[in-house]
């Protein structure tokens, strides 16, 4: 198991209690998604760009994490208020174990503390979740992760996705080794197999595929994220470092997907 360090970080505790606890969010009326195709259901963010914040203030990346702690509120809140029926944020990834170890082991303790801190969310029909796998995670972080969805089961205002130790590639391998054992144990016709299956025997299945797919800090690639899912997401790249990104910025992107023309392969036009 992976060793917490030492971490001299103030507590998220004290940093969040404020925003989670904060003034109950006016959460706008959500239609039906054909009454409301410019909204997407599904948002995920990939939260980039903590450390070059830190980095042009001369200050550690783990103060640059801190920085990018306080951006949270302002994004959930927003999703909260603009009715996104899922929010997914990217905090580690499976590949993230090979940074530094004193990185590592604060963003283990401060996903520990993000999730117990963010249970308050509940209070706002919050229903957080954990997409990633349990391999090599400290106690600490197992616990905090699972009881803040234990907490949150039966809240429907809108799904939190911690993704953490994450990864697109493992959550597909997991459901390949889901679909291998029920065809060894004669439950399943593997000649059956298909896309549709195939989603059910992904990790919270239920969970939709994403509509829009954000990255901040000017990188534009994946990552490994949510690579099923992500399959017909709209993608946008903002150069906003993640510890200044804003509500406001994030308003501005929903309103350009909904001009985005999503078109499935379907194709436009006379023929
Ligand atoms: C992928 O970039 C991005 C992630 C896995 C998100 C990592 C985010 C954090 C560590 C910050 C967590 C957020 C808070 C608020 C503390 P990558 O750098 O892992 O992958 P790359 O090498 O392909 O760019």
């Amino acid at each position: 198991m992976f060793e917490v360090g030492a971490w001299r970080m103030p507590s998220v505790k004290r940093l969040l209690r404020a925003s989670v606890a904060g003034a109950p969010v006016v959460v706008r009326q959500r239609r039906d998604q054909d009454e409301a195709p410019g909204r997407p259901r599904h948002l995920a963010i990939i939260m980039d760009g903590n450390g070059r914040w830190a980095a042009l203030r001369g200050l550690s990346r783990t103060r640059g994490h801190q920085a990018g702690v306080l951006a949270l509120p302002r994004v959930v809140d927003t999703a909260l208020e603009e009715g996104i029926e899922h929010l997914s944020l990217f905090f580690f990834s499976t590949e993230n174990w090979n940074r530094p170890r004193a990185e590592v082991a604060a963003l283990m303790r401060l996903t520990a503390q993000l999730a117990d801190v963010f249970r308050g969310y509940g209070e706002r029909g919050v229903r957080l979740r954990w997409l990633g796998s349990e391999a090599r995670l400290p106690r600490a972080t197992l616990t905090a992760l699972r009881r803040a969805e234990d907490d949150t089961r039966d809240n429907r205002a809108m799904t939190l996705a911690f993704c953490f130790n994450h990864g697109g590639r493992e959550e597909i391998a997991r459901a390949a080794t889901s679909l291998a054992r029920a065809s060894a144990d004669g439950a399943l016709d593997p000649g059956l197999i298909d896309e549709a299956l195939f989603t059910r025997h992904l990790p919270h299945a239920d969970l939709p595929d994403i509509d829009m797919l954000v990255r901040t800090s000017g990188e534009q690639r994946i990552s490994n994220f949510m690579l099923w899912r992500a399959a017909y997401a709209e993608l946008f790249f903002v150069d906003t470092l993640w510890p200044d990104f804003t509500g406001e910025e994030l308003r501005a992107l929903l309103t350009a997907f909904g001009a985005r023309k999503r078109r499935f392969g379907a194709g436009v036009g006379p023929v």
